[in-house]
């Protein structure tokens, strides 16, 4: 989604501008601006397009001189993506600029107030409406005007504004949308979130709704509504810059992918001492457990196919009913939740829109909300009752990898805490799911050296139109997260389903030469799914197959197959996912896609 930057300081805006801008554009965009003050002016420049175009129309940010600015990369949501619709958006009489991320859900009737009194567009955006809301709030007094402002608009957003009679601050706020702080030395920044930062400090503030930041090169204040100064603990993020560069990798997604065993250690290695389970802050105990009646586990895209997994193993571990939802469903469908009811949220970016409004959802309805999150400070890290990170480092690419399986690595140490409290797992039990965890990593990198087969398959396959995932159990969970990733980055028409329940519907679609991708890792189901296989064979299709090192059962029948390594059912969906993100990476490589941005789709959903 949309990003922001803003600078202030002794260096020249706009190339820190662009950097920044540069940074953030993983998010997912489709045109960028900046803004700068200079002379008494406020110099904007905007274009459709990806930064590049900016760039060259910038000069690389030279022709745009000044020491204050602010940027944008937008993801249209209001008016087509194009030069006017970009960001920034000026007042009718240039003295304020804006950049903003989010929806102002009553931009609407703000327009209408504002035509009546004489205000006139330009563009089709919302946020040209904060541009001449705060022209017609300013009374010379900006702390009055961004309270006013504040008051009047409804929705989600962060702001960035800059006033053309203050050269020396600028202006930022945030409601129900990212945006963090960075305090540097002798210049200071605001961006939507911490990567762009990276390069300039890693000490920052985390805003709270409604506070009102005020930004100068040598100080930050911060006001809420009452005009009243508030204290923020400055907070020091251990990522470093290299984190959020590609390191000679290609793309960010292969650097994620095979960043995948040491973000699973660093996520399991601090929760895993002396035999016991850990869980940071969690302090979950039998009795407590006991009381839940229903676990709910909501998330949105990737984190949700973390979610179905989830509830196979949760559910066998606990026997207590787990749901799974997407939260843009759960929200508004009115869930049965009580104080009994234990909700998990799972998001890696911590700022999706229906994730947050699910969570509030259910703590509102008594729930105990436990976050499983990879950013720092992110608002479902705060919001919720407790917090369990997934220490992944910065995901840039929008597929994510890295991610998802620290999100797995979470659910596996909840499974085993929340099996061993309730006695549901003997005490050797206990042990030899332990040193599978230990031994996740490993096995990890060991299933990653394979990718050269899986390189050669997708250089045969690449030009299917349309695949098919199968699977049942946890296979089936993690076929729909190899059929996402397939779909968002090489744009091949692709489905999962269970194994069976293909007949009932799906298998009418299979010709000779339909790819079917059958994973069959769960060895109690492997009769059942080979069935399917065989199915599906029997109509022409191209079988691939992943199964675990030694399994021969579907050697008969698969065109081809990825073995990977074996351990415990619970946690092969970690091994299973990986040829799978691979393969959907060599395919869109392929075919020549725009891997880390894929089109259309945005790392971190901050609208509805
Ligand atoms: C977007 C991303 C997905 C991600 C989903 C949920 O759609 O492209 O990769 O899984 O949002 O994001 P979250 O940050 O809540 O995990």
């Amino acid at each position: 989604m949309c990003g922001i930057v803003g600078y202030v300081g002794g260096k020249a805006a706009a190339p820190v501008l662009l950097k920044g801008l540069a940074t953030l554009e993983y998010r997912g965009y489709d045109s960028a601006g900046i803004a700068v003050w200079h002379n008494n002016k406020i110099e904007m420049v905007k274009a459709a397009g990806k930064l590049q175009v900016l760039r060259q129309l910038t000069d690389e940010g030279q022709s745009v001189p000044g020491f204050m600015g602010i940027g944008h990369t937008r993801w249209a949501t209001h008016g087509e993506p194009s030069d006017v619709n970009a960001h920034p958006h000026l007042s009718s009489s240039g003295r304020f600029a804006v950049v903003h991320n989010g929806i102002i859900e009553n931009y609407q009737q703000l327009k209408n107030r504002l035509q009546r009194r004489g205000y006139e567009f330009v563009s089709q955006t919302d946020t040209e409406v904060i541009a001449q809301l705060v022209e017609y709030y300013y009374n010379g007094d900006m702390l009055d005007t961004m309270i006013k402002l504040l008051n009047a608009l409804e929705g989600a957003y962060s702001l960035g504004i800059i006033c053309l009679d203050d050269p020396e601050h600028f202006y930022a706020v945030r409601q129900d949308a990212p945006l963090v702080v960075g305090l540097g030395q002798g210049e200071n920044l605001i961006a939507s979130d911490v990567a762009a930062l990276l390069a300039y400090t890693q000490e920052v503030y985390y805003l709270d709704d409604r506070e009102i930041v005020v930004l100068a090169a040598d100080k930050v204040e911060i006001y809420d509504t009452n005009r009243d100064a508030v204290e923020k603990q400055a907070q020091h993020i251990d990522w470093d810059v290299s984190a959020a560069e590609k390191g000679g990798y290609e793309h960010f997604m292969f650097k994620e992918i095979m960043e995948q065993p040491d973000s699973v250690r660093k996520t399991l290695s601090p929760r895993l001492q002396d035999g016991q389970i850990k869980l940071d802050d969690f302090n979950i105990d039998v009795e407590r457990l006991a009381n839940f009646r229903k676990i709910y586990i909501v998330a949105c895209g990737s984190s949700y196919h973390v979610a179905a997994v989830a509830k196979y193993i949760l559910e066998e571990a606990t026997r207590i009913p787990v749901e799974v939802d997407i939260a843009s469903e759960f929200r508004y469908r009115g869930p049965i939740i009580g104080e009994d009811t234990l909700m998990i949220v799972i998001s890696q970016s911590g700022e999706t829109a229906d994730t947050i409004a699910a969570m509030r959802e259910g703590r509102a309805h008594g729930a105990h909300v436990l976050a499983i999150v990879n950013v720092l400070g992110s608002t479902i890290a705060r919001e919720a009752d407790d917090v369990l990170y997934t220490w992944a480092g910065p995901e840039i690419a929008v597929a994510t990898t890295k991610a998802y399986s620290t999100q797995l690595a979470v659910i596996y140490l909840l499974a085993l805490k929340f099996a061993g409290l309730l006695g549901r797992l003997t005490e050797q039990e206990q042990a030899e799911c332990y040193q599978a965890l230990v031994n996740l990593p490993e096995q990890l990198e060991r299933t990653l050296q394979d990718k050269e087969k899986i390189q050669f398959l997708a250089s045969q396959l690449y030009n299917k139109h349309s695949i098919f995932f199968i699977g049942r159990n946890l296979d089936y969970a993690v076929a729909m997260e190899g059929s996402l990733k397939l779909k968002e980055i090489s744009y091949i028409h692709s489905e999962a389903y269970a194994g069976g329940e293909l007949k009932h519907g799906t298998i009418s679609l299979i010709e000779p030469g339909t790819l079917v991708c059958t994973l069959a890792t769960c060895d109690r189901l492997i009769e059942k799914i080979k069935s399917n296989a065989e199915e599906v064979k029997a109509r022409g299709a191209y079988l691939l197959a992943v199964a675990v090192e030694g399994d021969e059962r579907l050697a008969g029948i698969a065109d081809a197959i990825f073995y990977v390594p074996k351990t415990l059912p619970w946690l092969q969906p970690s091994l299973t996912v990986i040829p799978l993100q691979l393969f959907a990476y060599y395919v869109a490589s392929q075919k020549g896609c725009s891997i880390d941005q894929p089109k259309n789709l945005a790392k971190s959903v901050t609208v509805e």
